[in-house]
């Protein structure tokens, strides 16, 4: 039954949780236009108000404890904005054994114990809510429980997170190395001051859990995705990257098979005429391969305190008007409800490949290297020998045609052991829908 008011805690006034409150507090009005719904903000709840008074918010909905939230009788959804797998985890359990849905941003959480919540929350009556732990204020989780419901999901590829994504733009940009642009990106508060979670990959391997248990309808596992950051990434292949008609992004990918789902994070050469590739600076984006409506890509802000509040408040909108009833306790696509499909090995992975040998200059390197791809059934597409530059070896850059993760492994392998060769980096080229 649709109430015409809606009572609203908010636990954790940082970024996030402050934007909300912010949005609730001030647009009120608004909301209540479009909705016809009364949203009420009683608590903000947190252990330091410094945030929450700048922005504004009357002292009369500060409290430091929880527990006053959760054994409210009035309230009616919890607001998870803490963030962290502690704390943060009994705040929803709490309230889910209160008997009132959450709304949270959560994406760690959920990727490790989202199954868990869910059942929790059918146990007692109540729904999660979870629109802005993933792509921020993009609606994507909208767009699979919703928008795309006619569709089997074939592959979707995405660029999920905004600090890999701008650090990658300004060294393309202005051919810096990674350390220098994330250094730049910190003073200017565009790149946390412990920015690990981000560069190396596993921030968008939480989304990439959470996105392909609800494109696939399964119970992803989290620590079988193959994760790879852009924390290792040299200048120069992203700069041959730009010479051969590609760029470079932290792409998570997605593909379902026969036999199960791929699932890997990993910088990836794209076609700069792929939509993807002109994703630029800290904006997401997420691509997505259906079998009715075909390609479709998903586009904006994924992180920021007003942009992922917009998709917190909508998903509080949403409980208001029925999502428990009409989407969560009705559609069979959410990870508690499925059985985990066979998360297939990195080895399956099969897309082109971009090589890079630094080698001696010595007659004959060519002929082993062509010998051990040849052998491995890896087809070149196009080769070129960049010529020494000052203190560099001479880089042999090849790219292939489709073939596996396997086979180039094997093949890498194979040329690391030509005493020639100094080193070998492979990434895989994104060229065409998947
Ligand atoms: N730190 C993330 C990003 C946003 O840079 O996109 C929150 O997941």
């Amino acid at each position: 039954m649709i109430k015409d008011h809606f009572t609203v805690a908010v636990v954790g006034c940082g970024i996030v949780g402050g934007g909300t409150a912010k949005i609730l507090h001030e647009q009120a009005s608004d909301i209540r236009n479009r909705t016809g719904i009364d949203f009420r903000l009683k608590y903000v709840c947190d252990i330091r108000f410094d945030n929450a008074r700048a922005l504004g918010l009357p002292e009369s909905l500060f409290v430091t404890d929880y527990k006053t939230v959760c054994g409210d009788p009035e309230v009616d959804v919890v607001v998870e904005l803490i963030g962290g797998k502690t704390l943060a985890k009994s705040v929803i359990e709490e309230a889910l054994k209160s008997g009132k849905s959450v709304v949270t941003a959560n994406k760690a959480l959920l990727a490790a114990h989202g199954t868990e919540l869910f059942g929790l929350a059918r146990e007692n009556g109540a729904a999660v809510a979870f629109e802005a732990s993933c792509v921020g204020g993009v609606p994507i989780i909208r767009t699979l429980y919703d928008g795309l419901l006619a569709n089997n999901i074939n592959s979707f590829i995405g660029i999920i997170n905004g600090t890999c994504n701008y650090i990658l733009s300004a060294m393309i940009s202005e051919k810096k190395d990674y350390d220098t642009v994330l250094k730049e990106a910190q003073k200017a508060g565009l790149a946390e001051a412990d920015p690990t979670l981000d560069v190396t990959g596993h921030d968008s391997a939480h989304k990439l859990a959470i996105l392909s248990s609800l494109a696939f309808s399964t119970d992803t596992d989290l620590s079988a995705i193959p994760v790879e950051g852009i924390d290792r990434l040299d200048l120069f292949d992203i700069n041959m990257a730009d010479e051969m008609g590609y760029t470079v992004k932290l792409l998570a990918i997605a593909q379902k098979t026969e036999d199960g789902i791929s699932l890997c994070v990993r910088p990836s050469f794209i076609k700069k005429d792929h939509p993807l590739a002109w994703v630029s600076g800290s904006f997401n984006a997420v691509s997505v391969y259906a079998n009715n409506l075909g390609h479709s890509m998903y586009y904006g802000q994924g992180a920021g305190s007003l942009p992922t509040a917009s998709a917190v408040v909508s998903d509080i909108i949403s409980l208001a008007l029925g999502y428990k009833e009409t989407r969560f306790d009705t559609l069979r696509i959410w990870p508690d409800k499925n059985k985990r499909l066979p998360q297939l090995p990195l080895d399956r992975y099969s897309s082109r490949y971009y090589l890079r040998l630094d080698v001696e200059d010595k007659t004959g390197v060519l002929a082993q290297v062509t010998h051990i791809l040849g052998k491995n059934k890896i087809g070149i597409t196009e080769a070129v020998q960049k010529d020494p530059q000052p203190q560099r070896p001479v880089s042999l850059v090849l790219t292939t045609h489709r073939t596996t993760e396997a086979a180039v492994r094997q093949a890498a392998g194979e040329l690391r052991r030509i005493p020639e060769i100094s080193k070998v980096i492979t990434l895989s080229i994104v060229d065409e829908a998947e």
